[in-house]
């Protein structure tokens, strides 16, 4: 146990379309080391959001019909029920539209980097990738001229913008990189982002012509332009907890972060510009930045024209909230791409849920009920003794380096430890013989069962309470926590 905080944050996301599997992705896995750290006794905050201010929402609006007012506040509903769709527990939701607290948050960032002599005005000609929200040098386009993740070319731009002096950070940076005051996990992304940081940074657009982007945050004492859409968005971390309002005492018990969760897509602007903003402003630096692979489908990146888009709503339709946390927990690598179609998932949801948890559970309670065994008086070990469990050690380490798919394992590893030991002591033999044994080997499977519970909770919190209360009531399951299909 342990009396420290858990600040955890996944990327805002852009609120353009519908949420997809990838953000269900990242805000499942920031959950499960949420409600992980919570069931070990930490003080937890979870903060997600949507980024607004974006060159992108404009267009999505205008596309739609709407005012970006009026398509922002449609597209920040969807989202919030997405969360809850996806049993994801917030703390705080940041619309960085919100002027009260986002805004003065980014403002007051702003006027630190400027008094710190990192903001200067100059001349950006070059290439914007309006998908990417970023700049883009030749290198980066694929051989068509194209941005290579949205698969069309970059606008070509020209345009008097201020100017982030993030050169002049670099080796600092790179210096907390090294000694492990600022992680990056895992190693090979650390190893990726001091490559590009060692072949020299260089200084950022930090602002675009309010024209160009009229719904975004004014830049401080210049109207005529507004903040880079990154600049703002990354401000969320901190805004979130009250930075740059009168109240900041959600902030000073939070921050620094200890994990900022983040797609590989990201990091150099997680890994490079955000802690050089930091570093300008005299803010602490998050302790570590958690980089997760991408999913792909049947081998491909998820896109309309190949067709091969999953929707995350529809496997919560079909399947249930807990079911596809359970996929994207066990299944999808933590810290590789993983690949995901409906036929892998039907049939994990059929081997580990139909047949697994949910046959385990109504074989334990159905012998239970039907042997008059009373469990009531029972006393079963409490949160603390499970979790202190030696056979629970392995999924503590695993939890430590925030690889959830292995700690479901390890929870999967005790069902069938469980399934075996049905198997060979057959219980429901042995009830006639000798029905004091049978009785015993029931308790003991229970009280395993009541630890899967408490180890399934960071996953799957409405099985876990649903197992705990079977147990409670000492009968048989009414329906099945789990159907086949096919
Ligand atoms: N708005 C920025 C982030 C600003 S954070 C200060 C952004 N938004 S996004 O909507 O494009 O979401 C990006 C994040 O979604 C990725 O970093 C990643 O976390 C997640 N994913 C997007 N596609 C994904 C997959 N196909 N697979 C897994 N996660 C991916 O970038």
């Amino acid at each position: 146990m342990s009396d420290s905080s858990f600040y955890v944050t996944t990327p805002i996301y852009y609120p353009n379309g519908k949420p997809h599997m990838g953000h269900a992705y990242t805000s499942v896995l920031c959950d499960v080391l949420v409600r992980y750290h919570r069931l070990i006794g930490e003080d937890t905050y979870l903060l997600t959001g949507v980024d607004e201010n974006a060159s992108k929402i404009g267009e999505a609006a205008e596309a739609a019909g709407k005012s970006v007012a009026e398509f922002t506040d449609g597209q920040a509903e969807v989202f919030k029920a997405f969360y809850q769709g996806l049993g994801v527990g917030l703390n705080r939701f940041v619309r960085t539209t919100d002027t009260d607290t986002h805004w003065k948050a980014a403002t007051e960032m702003w006027e630190r980097l400027e008094k710190a002599g990192a903001i200067y005005k100059g001349t950006y000609a070059g290439l914007y990738c309006t998908g990417c929200e970023s700049y883009k040098t030749d290198k980066e386009l694929d051989d068509k001229g194209n941005c290579p993740d949205h698969g069309r070319p970059p606008t070509t731009i020209s345009e008097e913008n201020y100017f982030f002096k993030l050169s002049a950070y670099a080796d600092e940076i790179k210096e907390h990189i090294k000694s492990g005051t600022f992680r990056i996990e895992p190693e090979s992304r650390r190893n990726e982002i001091l490559a590009v940081i060692e072949s020299g940074l260089e200084d950022v657009s930090f602002s675009r012509p309010k024209e160009v982007v009229p719904h975004a945050i004014p830049v401080p004492n210049d109207p005529s332009h507004v903040m880079y859409v990154w600049c703002d968005a990354l401000v969320s971390y901190i805004s979130g907890l009250g930075f740059g309002t009168d109240d900041t005492t959600v902030f000073d018990r939070f921050w620094p972060a200890q994990y900022h969760v983040i797609g590989k897509d990201i990091l150099r602007f997680h890994t490079a510009i955000w802690p050089g903003m930091l570093l300008a402003a005299g803010i602490p630096l998050p302790k570590a930045v958690f980089v997760h692979g991408m999913i792909i489908s049947d081998g491909a990146k998820m896109s309309k024209t190949i067709g091969n888009v999953l929707d995350p709503q529809d496997f919560v339709n079909e399947f249930g909230t807990d079911a596809l946390r359970y996929y994207l927990s066990r299944h999808i690598s933590p810290v590789q791409d993983s690949d995901m179609t409906r036929a892998s998932f039907v049939e994990s949801y059929n081997a580990n849920l139909a047949n697994g948890i949910g046959n385990l559970t109504s074989r334990i309670m159905k012998m239970i009920d039907n042997y008059n065994i009373n469990i009531e008086d029972m006393t079963f070990p409490s949160v603390h003794e499970v979790l202190d469990g030696d056979d629970v050690s392995e999924y503590h380490a695993a939890f430590r380096d925030n690889r959830v798919d292995k700690a479901a394992d390890v929870v999967w590893g005790l069902m069938s430890f469980m399934d075996n030991y049905i198997q060979e002591t057959k219980p429901f033999t042995t009830i006639k013989e000798d029905p004091e044994q049978a009785t015993e080997d029931l308790l003991f499977l229970v009280e395993r069962l009541y630890e899967v519970a408490i180890l399934l909770r960071p996953f799957m919190p409405e099985t876990a309470a649903k197992i705990e209360a079977a147990i409670e009531d000492g009968k048989a399951l009414e329906t099945a926590l789990f159907q086949r299909t096919e």
